[in-house]
């Protein structure tokens, strides 16, 4: 897994996906793999969960030794590829027009197609970028399930409908590395309730043998056994009350986990006043899966 140069992390929205893209770029980089954690859409949570609080923005930033974060913008993928195909006055008048706008809606795909381009060109050995260094796994917190799948796809969707010329042609050699099992991965990230797991399923259907790992998030411990939770019935008060919440929680939980059928189970962990997850528990929940 770990071993792939592109690996998308996508599921329910809420179900942790960008806390468990963050442990996954731990564990990574932690292994000796130059890892970026990227995020698409410009809300830039993997950076503030990672730095604790800070923004990073669009620029690439090193969190740790040998892990990096990003936030990628799809309006700045297309500035920078204008700049790498034209001449610079050209570029730049094109940048401060609204073609990209115009562009994006009227082109099917095209967001996503510059949005994936961007995370691809980061996994490249030899990056467009001048001056960048390569990134041995790029781990994409990518946005929910639907627009999860639209930008796994989103080469085969433009070449759909632009089926000539060098951007249909650079789509082609995309895609065909987003199909390509040895190179890119796919992580579904689900928290053991109905919504989720349903969600899960629907995954597996559309994404087939590019599915890789399923993992169940923000699991809890339950505490109790049977006989314990007659007892706990039978009290009374309201600290068995809760106990018993708690136990049947728990209950509904293993229900859920045994639709989702997990590869990796990580522990519900969250820390102090700010209730965001505890990152290092969730990476040695996966380190001992992965
Ligand atoms: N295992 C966990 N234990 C406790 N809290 C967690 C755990 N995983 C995630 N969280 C917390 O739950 C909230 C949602 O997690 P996160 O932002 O990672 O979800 P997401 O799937 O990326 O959400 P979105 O769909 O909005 O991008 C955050 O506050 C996060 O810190
Ligand atoms: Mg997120």
């Amino acid at each position: 897994m770990l071993d792939k140069r592109l690996v998308f992390v996508t599921g329910k929205g809420g179900v942790g996906k960008s806390a468990v893209a963050a442990a996954l770029g731990m564990v990574a980089a932690r292994r000796g793999r130059r890892t970026i954690v990227a995020e698409v859409a410009a809300r830039d949570d993997v950076h503030r969960a990672l730095s604790g609080g800070a923004s990073g923005g669009f620029a690439e930033s090193e969190l740790a030794d040998g892990l990096f974060a990003l936030s990628v913008d799809p309006q700045a993928a297309m500035e920078e590829y204008l700049e790498d195909q034209l001449s610079r006055p050209l570029a730049e008048v094109l940048k401060g027009s609204r073609i990209f706008g115009y562009l994006a809606a009227a082109t099917p795909g095209m967001r996503e197609l510059l949005t994936v381009g961007k995370l691809w060109e980061l996994a490249q050995p030899d990056r467009r970028t001048p001056g960048a260094e390569p990134y041995d796994l790029v781990v994409v917190d990518a946005p929910a399930t639907g627009h999860g799948l639209a930008l796994l796809n989103a080469p085969r969707t433009f070449a759909e409908v632009a089926a000539a010329g060098p951007v249909a042609r650079q789509a082609g050699v995309i895609q065909a590395t987003l199909e390509d099992r040895s190179q890119t991965g796919v992580v579904v990230v689900a928290t053991p309730e109905e919504m989720p797991v349903n969600e899960t399923a629907f995954l597996r259907d559309e994404l087939g043998d590019r599915l890789d790992l399923v993992v169940a998030n923000a699991v809890r411990p339950d505490r109790f056994d049977d006989e314990e939770a007659s007892r706990l019935a039978a009290a009374s008060g309201p600290a068995a009350r809760l106990a018993l919440v708690a136990h049947a929680r728990a209950r509904e939980q293993q229900e859920q986990l045994r639709r989702l059928t997990p590869d990796a189970v990580l522990p519900f962990a969250p820390v102090g006043a700010t209730g965001g997850a505890d990152l290092e528990r969730l990476a040695e929940a996966l380190e001992a899966t992965l």
